[in-house]
């Protein structure tokens, strides 16, 4: 059997206004990379609607807002790499 070691999770809203501001796509990304370690997963909503697309890395307790596409690379490098 496989061990696959999961140090954090990253939640992606899916929820309607994140949907609405693009969460889908950057759900999808996410899933794609396969980042070592990081489990990929969508969230019902998280609170701060206003702000989606909304990433929340734990157990780190990291908000990202306003996240797309382009500032994925960037959250990667950041956050998810280490
Ligand atoms: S809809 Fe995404 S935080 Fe509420």
């Amino acid at each position: 059997m496989e061990n696959i070691q999961v140090n954090r999770l990253l939640l992606v809203c899916q929820n309607r206004t994140c949907r609405k501001q693009g969460s889908v796509k950057v759900l999808t990304v996410f899933q794609a990379l396969n980042i070592p370690n990081i489990k990929v997963e969508k969230s019902g909503c998280l609170g701060k609607c206003g702000s989606g697309p909304i990433v929340l890395v734990l157990p780190d307790e990291v908000w990202y807002s306003h996240v797309d596409v382009q500032s994925i690379s960037a959250v990667v490098e950041q956050h998810l790499l280490d």
